[in-house]
């Protein structure tokens, strides 16, 4: 009688565990539950609001749990990415290396406070806050790979200039999904700024490529 019991009790567990996982939602719907809570976790404005809603390549980017980027979602960012970048007028993406080296070590814009975007006369390109730019700088981030010697090493030719411009204004166009901001992109940083920026990492004047 006994063992009885236990074979049923025994059958009726794979039985309750496929009916618990069966109530969980589906992918589709956990995305959005959990775009939800991050949303209602903010006190939302208009301006954090705007920041929050992804686009397509972010909402690619953004899968769920440990889901790989396939390399069809991988393409599709490039593409995507690609598509965005715009060129400054003037048609010149090496701009001038002294603007470019404030910009690059302005960590500031594009900030929310109290719900209010802050009001500055131009957003910093934050590149200092990720990476080594000239020697000898301690204040600086290393989420990114140091750029120190940048120009030196690969020289100030027309398509290391279209690269660095490039990846400064959609740097998922070369490394989907990656950490570094899509300065351009966004809008955070004109064609212009980003064109004075290229000039600081290519300049052979430029600091950062001076011993
Ligand atoms: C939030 C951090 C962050 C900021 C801000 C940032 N980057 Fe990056 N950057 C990264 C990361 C991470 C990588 C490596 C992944 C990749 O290539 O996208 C990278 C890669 C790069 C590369 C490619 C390096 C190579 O070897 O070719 C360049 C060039 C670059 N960044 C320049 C800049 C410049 C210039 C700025 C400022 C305008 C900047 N980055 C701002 C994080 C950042």
């Amino acid at each position: 009688m006994k063992k009885t019991i236990f074979k049923w009790a025994m059958l009726s567990v794979p039985a309750l565990v496929t009916a618990g996982c069966a109530t969980y939602p589906d992918e589709a719907t956990t995305r959005q539950i959990a775009e939800k809570m991050v949303i209602t976790s903010f006190s939302t404005t208009p301006e954090t609001a705007k920041r929050l809603a992804q686009d397509a390549s972010q909402q690619i980017c953004s899968k769920i749990g440990d889901a790989k980027l396939t390399e069809a979602d991988a393409a599709e960012v490039i593409k995507l990415a690609r598509a965005s970048i715009k060129y400054p007028q003037s048609g010149k993406l090496v701009g001038d290396w002294k603007v470019g080296d404030k910009l690059a070590h302005d960590g500031a814009g594009d900030r929310i406070r109290d719900g209010e975007l802050e009001k500055r006369k131009e957003n910093g390109a934050l590149c200092q806050n990720c990476h080594g730019l000239a020697p000898d700088e301690i204040n600086v981030g290393n989420v990114g790979p140091s750029l120190t010697g940048y120009g030196a090493q690969r020289g100030n030719s027309e398509a290391i200039a279209k690269y660095t411009y490039e990846k400064i204004y959609n740097a998922w166009a070369y490394f989907p999904c990656s950490n570094m901001p899509r300065l351009g992109a966004t809008g955070h940083l004109t064609q212009e700024q980003i064109a004075h920026v290229v000039a600081y990492l290519i300049d052979p004047q430029s600091p950062v490529n001076k011993k």
